[in-house]
């Protein structure tokens, strides 16, 4: 049997499309060794008609590594691991903005796996945004500015109060959420740990404010830094198909979740690797 995955790059910087094989079976080692390469090279790989389940899913993820358990998005009745994003006109997204998963926790995700379960007619892509090319982008004496820089990232930015008193059961989780993830700090620039390779790591989700600086010289600098990302010589960007699934290295990338569908719904699986 060939086992040799076909991987084309969609662009210099990020992204590819993997082909021959099947995620809802279990991968050799041979398979996975290759899709684990191809996703340190081009930190978002993209497979189409992969129908799999939330077990088979969330049983893949792990070939990664341990899953995370969102404090707040609802999961797959079948796998706790696999968080659903069921959005519509009465549930309007919250990732239309440019965020790494998860910044808030210490040892944030090292990736994670989308599978697109349910698509508006048109719209609902996303765009993924590479941490290494925006960050070999900058010249030499600003990467020097942003070395040591430590930034804060909180929980709240993109899970605001005003959005999870809809029901008692929700306040309280979103409580509790707040409670166990307090503010806390992230270097700016990160190294992978793999590669070594240096990443931006600051995202516009999460990120409140550089510690190291003044109030405003941080205002100045992180505004300048989520517009730098948002180049779109650093992106790529997947018009899903039905069973569609992604797979990122969420160590060096931030992603955008494009909110133009709406009043459509359009429902998403996330298996999220630590
Ligand atoms: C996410 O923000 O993790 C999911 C992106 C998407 O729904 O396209």
């Amino acid at each position: 049997m060939n086992e040799r995955l076909k991987v084309t790059p969609l662009g210099p910087y990020i992204g590819a499309l993997v082909e021959n094989l099947t995620l809802a079976k279990p991968l050799s080692d041979s398979q996975f060794e290759q899709l684990y390469h191809a996703l340190l090279k081009h930190q978002v790989l993209f497979m189409r008609n992969q129908p799999v389940t939330p077990v088979q899913q969330r049983d893949l993820a792990r070939r990664f590594g341990d899953l995370h358990i969102h404090p707040v998005y609802p999961h797959a009745a079948e796998a706790e691991e696999i968080i659903v994003l069921d959005t519509h006109d009465n549930n309007p997204p919250d990732n239309d903005n440019w965020h790494t998963d998860v910044t808030f926790i210490a040892n944030p995700p090292s990736g994670a796996i989308l599978a697109a379960k349910l698509l508006p007619e048109t719209g609902g892509d996303t765009l993924w945004a590479s941490g290494f090319a925006a960050y070999d982008a900058l010249s030499a004496p600003f990467r020097e500015l942003l070395t040591g820089l430590r930034a804060e990232h909180d929980f709240k930015k993109s899970f605001p109060e005003y959005k999870h008193r809809g029901s008692e059961e929700e306040y309280a989780r979103w409580k509790l959420a707040v409670e166990k993830n307090p503010p806390l700090l992230h270097p700016v620039v990160r190294s992978h740990p793999v590669s070594g390779r240096k990443a931006l790591y600051v995202n516009e989700g999460f990120t409140t404010r550089i510690v190291d600086l003044a109030p405003k010289e941080s205002d100045a600098l992180l505004s300048f830094l989520f517009a730098h990302i948002t180049k779109p010589e650093f992106q790529v960007r997947w018009r899903w198909q039905q069973d569609d699934v992604a797979i990122w290295d969420n160590r060096v990338t931030q992603h955008y979740a494009n909110a133009d569908y709406l009043p459509q719904r359009r429902i998403m699986h996330r298996a999220t690797i630590l």
